[in-house]
């Protein structure tokens, strides 16, 4: 499989939010990736269930949610039937994530859990083979634009070997601090999915920064 490019849209300019979905609509990404934040997770609050309607209609790539809220399992369902196509919660904010797993599947939807950096990816050896997307936080979540921590790719090495033991589907995305300069080398240390947040709205050109973070070819086969 070729990897997917997910252009989080906190990066995007609020001003003129129709404009930057239109310019992802027209881009080479595959999903939209939408940072939902409840300022007790993490320290700021975002936006949520007011917003995904107007984002469902304007994106035409597929909506991955990550929820960085407390007891996400509150919410999940609501953000399935807003137009999620992936919700991911994070394995720190819920303590029964199996059933968690379990309602967002039911709801036709792909499951994703995420990790904070701390937290060893060892800890999803018993839910593996239940979920569609494991994503490792390559920053402390919260804020989009900081700088990417490197113990995350032999986090990625890992879980890729874990992923292949049990020949499982599961997909790794690497969010937070993503670039044409970290690109390369998380995809060869097994990344399927690149969230970038600034470094694709921050640039002078977005579409072209897409369409070269789509076009990195992946040297390691798995
Ligand atoms: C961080 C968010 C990320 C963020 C990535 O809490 O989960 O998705 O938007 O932004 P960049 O690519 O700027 O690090
Ligand atoms: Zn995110």
């Amino acid at each position: 499989m070729t990897h997917f490019i997910a252009p989080s849209l906190l990066a995007a300019d609020f001003a003129y939010l129709h404009r930057d979905i239109e310019l992802i609509n027209g881009s080479d990404a595959d999903w939209l990736h939408i940072d939902v934040m409840d300022g007790i997770f993490v320290p700021i609050v975002s936006f949520g269930q007011v917003l995904m309607p107007f984002i469902n209609r304007s994106s035409s790539k597929p909506l991955d949610v990550h929820l960085m809220i407390e007891q996400p399992e509150r919410y999940v369902e609501q953000f399935v039937d807003l137009g999620a196509s992936v919700v991911s919660v994070h394995y720190e904010a819920t303590k029964h994530l199996h059933r968690t797993i379990k309602l967002i599947k039911s709801k036709g939807a792909q499951a994703g859990v995420a990790l904070n950096p701390h937290t060893p990816v060892e800890l999803l050896h018993d839910i593996l083979e239940d979920i569609d997307l494991v994503v490792i936080m390559s920053v402390n979540p919260g804020f989009g634009g900081q700088k990417f921590i490197y113990q995350t790719l032999p986090k990625i090495k890992r879980l890729k070997e874990m992923i292949i033991n049990i020949n499982s589907n599961a997909k790794i995305e690497i969010d937070g601090g993503v670039s044409l300069a970290n690109a390369e080398e998380l995809l060869k240390a097994g990344a399927d999915v690149l969230v970038a947040g600034s470094s694709v709205f921050k640039a002078e050109d977005p579409v072209a920064t897409i369409t070269a973070l789509k076009s990195i070819e992946k040297l390691k086969t798995y």
